[in-house]
């Protein structure tokens, strides 16, 4: 029996981690990974702690052996926590690692259809067909776009503080994310900016609240999946199928000839000509164009809101830095008349406010790789084979102070120019890395910076009383605020 080492509190599940610990499915071997370890069940349920908190105990404790074994119920999992090696594995020897593992595998199911659960070949011809979709060109042509809904974002929130009353940013970046990407992707006007109760904002958020029995029935989903499956358990929840409804109408209509040369039209084209270009291979099923649609509906809104949300909240935190921040913008706007495309990407100070927020408070928290190809650990005599599942704790490489110091400080300057060069890479990963990270980063970067630009011009924040610590939700997967981010809003005048 191996030893166990178990966290106060969770003494009751120590025989059943006991258990799962005499059958730790990597190879022998003689190098540094840690067979006695475990995964604390109760964390993987977000029961007792936030998952990510949880992950940190092994972390601070183990970090040094480069990589180390844990549980996730009956699943083995390799932690790797070395960047040398995570660049091996997430870019150099991607080839090795292209998926991640199963998720809602079900026939027919709208979740197996999307980019994020394909695999192989699958994964890459579709990763190359919705690539274009976030090229420059189609950045700059949104650009104008976004900064329509960033005007709305500012407005709707001004009044929904006046006589100082404290607004839930959360919530009002929510919809600012959700009318922009429906409109931007799909060409969908949903006023989630202007209506006191958005459909849309509203279905995505019941989507992302991962609590209580839908908490439980997601990790049955991800531990279980055959159980799951045989029970009769659906896999899209009723927020994916109203996404779905939506979607085939949209693609209904596009396909009786309308054209707004956005993200659906460009996968309608591609599905067109998709046997001329590549003979023989099909990348379109029925349900493809429906499920990406889909996912960029759900994708697109809760991640940015999020890093919003944080944003305001870090800055409402540190004064010094707001004005920093605003003198920045206003600069900007001095030289280039109003806000533009050169602008926010020239602006570093705006850049180094996400990016430190973006270190301290990433949505999401664990990366993963399934091991798709046998591969020998450099250095090691650790052999992975298919369908071993590797991750990477975002979240605690984010917090290591031999990587950051004062970790838990916000200090935006730790990303400007001058200080870049001693940020070891492969310790700041918000986006993932490597051919399989986040496909929308620049788009979502870019909204993200309008937003923040726009709202920092148009008034101070402040943090609300009663609300100045920062609590999260108990969500398997995701760092989401818990509560909203509640600030006040004070217009400045026009310079
Ligand atoms: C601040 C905002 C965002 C953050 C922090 C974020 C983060 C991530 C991360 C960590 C991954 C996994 C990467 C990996 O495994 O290496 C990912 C994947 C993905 N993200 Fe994002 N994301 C954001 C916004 C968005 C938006 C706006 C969309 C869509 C419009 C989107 C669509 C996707 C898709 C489709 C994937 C899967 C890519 C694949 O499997 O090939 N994300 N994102």
């Amino acid at each position: 029996m191996t030893k166990c080492q178990c966290f106060s509190g969770h003494s009751r599940n120590c025989l059943l981690i006991a258990y799962l610990c005499q059958d730790y499915n990597f190879p022998e071997t003689k190098t540094s990974v840690r067979r006695d370890e475990c995964g604390d069940v109760a964390a993987v349920g977000g029961r007792t702690s936030v998952r990510w908190i949880s992950l940190n105990k092994f972390y601070r404790e183990l970090r040094n052996h480069k990589f180390y074994g844990l549980y996730e119920f009956f699943n083995p999992v390799l932690m790797i926590t070395d960047p040398e090696l995570l660049k091996h594995i997430l870019v150099k020897d991607f080839e090795h690692f292209v998926d991640r593992r199963r998720f809602g595998d079900q026939e027919g199911s709208i979740m197996t259809e999307m980019l994020t659960n394909k695999f192989g070949e699958e994964w890459k011809d579709l990763r190359a067909v919705m690539t274009p979709t976030f090229s420059s060109g189609k950045m700059r042509s949104m650009f104008h776009l976004i900064c329509e809904k960033a005007d709305n974002l500012v407005s709707f929130s001004l009044k929904n503080a006046v006589n100082n009353r404290p607004v839930d940013m959360k919530d009002m970046f929510g919809r600012f994310t959700m009318d922009t990407i429906a409109s931007c992707a799909f060409g969908i006007e949903c006023n989630s900016l202007s209506d006191s109760k958005p459909v849309f904002a509203d279905k995505a958020e019941q989507f992302f609240n991962f609590h209580g029995l839908k908490a439980l029935k997601m990790i049955f989903m991800i531990v279980l999946p055959k159980l799951y499956n045989f029970l009769g358990f659906k896999v899209d929840d009723p927020q994916i199928e109203f996404f779905t409804k939506l979607s085939k109408e949209n693609i209904e209509l596009r396909e009786k000839g309308e054209r707004r040369g956005d993200f659906l039209d460009l996968l309608l084209e591609a599905k067109a000509s998709e046997n001329d270009i590549r003979p023989g291979k099909k990348v379109f099923g029925e349900q493809t164009l429906v499920a990406q649609s889909v996912l960029f509906l759900v994708a697109g809104y809760d991640t940015t809101a999020s890093a919003l949300a944080f944003s305001v909240y870090n800055i409402a935190r540190h004064p010094q830095y707001q004005h920093q921040l605003r003198q920045e913008l206003q600069e900007l706007v001095k030289e280039h008349g109003s806000i533009n495309y050169q602008g926010i990407m020239e602006a570093k100070y705006l850049d180094a406010v996400l990016m430190e927020t973006l270190r301290l408070y990433p949505p999401g928290t664990v990366g993963e790789r399934m091991c798709t190809k046998q591969y020998k650990i450099p250095g090691t005599d650790l052999i992975l084979n298919p369908g071993n599942l590797i991750q990477f704790p975002l979240w605690s490489i984010h917090h290591d102070p031999h990587y950051w110091p004062e970790p838990e400080e916000f200090k935006p300057d730790r990303f400007l120019p001058q200080n870049r060069g001693s940020i070891i890479s492969f310790t700041h990963m918000p986006f993932g890395m490597g051919p399989r990270n986040c496909i929308a980063m620049r788009f979502a970067l870019m909204e993200a910076k309008v937003a923040l630009a726009q709202l920092i011009l148009a008034a101070e924040v402040k943090l609300a009383p009663g609300h100045e610590k920062l609590e999260f939700q108990d969500s398997p997967f995701l760092m989401r605020p818990k509560g909203g981010v509640m600030l006040l809003l004070t217009p400045l005048k026009k310079e």
